[in-house]
């Protein structure tokens, strides 16, 4: 499908987005491995998350999804059964990295593999603390497909510096760490998101995070003790909106003249919101309103106002805080008068595409000028957006963020092969269109 973003009206009115991606992820996951029925409501229902929902069945969990709310019965760790044939973790590199820690846990034997696109993410970074745990976890040439088998229990308790921070990795640890013989305690140079830490202490689990300051910089010590005998506490909670979805909408109101959008119910948990402090530093009208906190993680209302732009430094910590985020930011950032520089971001090279190559080639497809560097780029903004034809390079956010780009161009953008959008978003386009961006399918 052919995603064709022509420039159009302003965008008004009121935004509700679909549950969150990482804590549907996490929520689905723990309820398996919690002991009784699990309730999730707002429950993200994406090609992403499907994913999780096949694998747990593989595995013997029973599930029920229905208009967004999920019911899970949880058997506990021990509850989970080995898989008949390998999990197909699809493109989720958030599901294999979870998977893997789970499974270490519970003593499950397992292959986990994935799309040609997964198979290219790094698993070193998971397999390396893994094994120090005493896991019998091997990766293919540092790669997925990953064999595990049964372990010697319990697990080796670990004091581990992670050399990117990176929540992914951090749940992967700290789940299998549910298994450890005694406390484990993880370190990250970067702040980033705490859901797991979250779930896990509403699920009665001890975990406690602490921000260090050192001669360094500021590091960020996270430790589980385990319980024993473990038992996990079901839960019922209503996940709140995506911030990373919010992003594209968020990014379209400031860009298209004359528009005001109001999303409801994002989801601010501290470890997202880079990309807000990102925008409010380049002028962004961007009000939070009725914030509160629901089952431990804070909500709030995001009050957006078309909003002339100008150019910022993203750079050390503020990166992991917008990991996601860096496509839309980059967009906003060819629509700011200056030069944007983003530094640090290595990582970016590791996503769902190399979101530094791929998109400094797209943005430079639309006639903005971009200057690639070895850990994020340059932009130089302010100067209108030609439209043209666009890539996505099989990267969910970076279709999303082309699109965007199309809202406020000169000539129309397309976005080939844009169903990858429902990896994450699958109303993106309807919402957006709600709002009256000019979006037009082509099968
Ligand atoms: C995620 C963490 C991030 C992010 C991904 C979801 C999570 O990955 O890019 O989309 O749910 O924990 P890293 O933690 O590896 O940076």
């Amino acid at each position: 499908m052919n995603l064709i973003s022509s420039p159009g009206k302003p965008l008004q009115g009121l935004a509700e987005l679909p549950g969150d991606k990482s804590l549907s992820h996490r929520a689905a996951l723990l309820a398996a491995l919690a002991e009784g029925e699990s309730r999730i409501d707002h429950f993200l229902a994406s090609g992403v998350t499907q994913v999780m929902l096949d694998v747990l069945t593989a595995l013997g969990v029973s599930w029920s999804l229905e208009h967004s709310q999920l019911v899970v019965q949880g058997h506990g760790l021990n509850g989970l059964s080995a898989p008949a044939a390998p999990l197909n973790c699809g493109n989720s590199a958030t599901t294999i990295r979870f998977l893997a820690g789970a499974l270490a846990a519970a003593g499950i034997p397992a292959v986990l593999d994935g799309s040609s696109g997964l198979r290219r993410r790094p698993m070193d970074r998971i397999v390396v603390p893994l094994q120090q745990m005493g896991v019998s976890i091997q990766a293919t040439a540092g790669c997925a497909p990953l064999v595990l088998q049964p372990s010697r229990f319990p697990l080796v308790p670990i004091d581990y510096t992670l050399p990117v921070a990176s929540a992914q990795v951090k749940t992967c640890l700290l789940l299998a760490a549910l298994a450890a013989g005694g406390p484990c305690i993880l370190h990250e140079p970067g702040f980033s998101r705490d859901h797991t830490e979250r779930m896990l202490r509403s699920m009665g689990v001890s975990v406690t995070s602490t921000r260090i300051g050192t001669n360094g910089g500021t590091q960020f010590e996270t430790c589980l003790t385990p319980s024993r005998p473990l038992a996990l506490s079901p839960f019922s909670l209503i996940l709140p909106g995506d911030f990373s979805s919010a992003a594209f909408l968020i990014v379209a109101a400031l860009i298209t003249p004359g528009s005001a959008v109001t999303i409801k119910e994002v989801g601010l948990n501290p470890g997202r919101t880079g990309l807000l402090d990102a925008l409010l530093s380049m002028g962004a009208d961007i009000c939070i309103t009725g914030q509160s906190t629901r089952h431990g993680e804070p909500v709030g209302d995001l009050v957006v106002h078309h909003s002339p732009l100008r150019a910022t430094r993203v750079a050390g910590e503020q990166v992991v805080r917008m990991i996601d985020e860096f496509p839309i930011f980059a967009v906003a950032a060819a629509y700011a008068q200056g030069t944007t520089t983003v530094n640090n971001a290595l990582e970016l090279r590791n996503k769902e595409s190399d979101r530094i190559t791929d998109l400094c080639q797209e943005l430079t497809a639309l006639g903005v000028q971009v200057i690639e560097s070895a850990d994020g780029f340059s932009i130089q903004g302010g100067a209108p957006l030609q439209g043209g034809i666009t890539n996505t390079h099989g990267d969910h956010r970076l279709a999303m963020s082309l699109a965007v780009a199309g809202c406020a161009s000169q000539a129309p953008v397309a976005i080939q092969q844009a169903e990858i959008i429902s990896e994450s978003y699958p109303e993106f386009v309807s919402t957006l269109r709600g709002l009256g961006a000019c979006f037009e399918e082509q099968l």
